[in-house]
């Protein structure tokens, strides 16, 4: 069987965003491993309206074109991590619209994040891990917190995420738990249809 496929998402759309630095970190440490492989996805090249079908999708696919896009690309991936900041105590809006544009897709595959806020963006990543779970994901345990300081860090005052070692054995963490879901998950859904 093939190796798994990972899609890091970008969870951030604005001009200016921040998400850019955790996501690169994050795909070129994942691309150091051999056990899965890796694709970086921007939401910029996903604009998807803000929810307009006439039905959930757990009735029926989405009309809209670029639902389709993004639902084709969704099922083109064994599991996902999100890199995701946290606004209002909450995801972002355009990384929960995505989430809620498709659904079959994202059955029984794993996803993981990579969170930056002034608390790791802890509280957003337990909303996205009960949002995962109703599309019947499997979310895992460990993720990679970027906390306040080395936010601070690396947007203001020069830091790298090399200053901040404990980053790199969180989402290495991260990466044990999804090469495990992912090749557990894909060879089940292909034993299982
Ligand atoms: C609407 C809004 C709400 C925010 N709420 C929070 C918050 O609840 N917790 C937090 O840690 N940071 C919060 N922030 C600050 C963000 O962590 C910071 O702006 C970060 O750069 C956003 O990620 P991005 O640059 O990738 O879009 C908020 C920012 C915005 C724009």
């Amino acid at each position: 069987m093939s190796q798994a496929r990972i899609g890091i998402i970008i969870g951030s759309t604005r001009e200016g965003r921040f998400g850019d630095k955790p996501a690169a970190w994050m795909h070129t440490l994942a691309c150091q491993r051999d056990d899965l492989q890796f694709e970086l996805i921007d939401l910029r090249d996903h604009p998807l309206p803000f929810f307009d079908e006439a039905l959930p999708l757990t009735w029926t696919p989405a009309k809209n074109a670029a639902a389709q896009a993004w639902a084709a690309k969704v099922a083109s991936l064994d599991g996902f991590i999100v890199v995701t900041p946290e606004y209002n105590h909450g995801p972002s809006a355009v990384l929960k619209n995505a989430l809620d544009y498709a659904y079959a897709e994202f059955n029984r595959k794993p996803i993981a994040f990579v969170c930056y806020g002034y608390v790791g963006a802890a509280r957003a990543i337990e909303q996205l891990r009960l949002n995962a779970v109703e599309l019947q994901m499997a979310p895992t345990r460990n993720a990679v917190h970027i906390g306040m300081v080395e936010f601070v860090g690396i947007l203001q005052q020069g830091k790298s995420f090399d200053d901040y070692p404990h980053l790199a054995t969180a989402a290495n963490a991260l990466l044990d738990d999804l090469t495990w879901w992912a090749s557990t998950l894909k060879h089940a859904r292909s034993a299982n249809h």
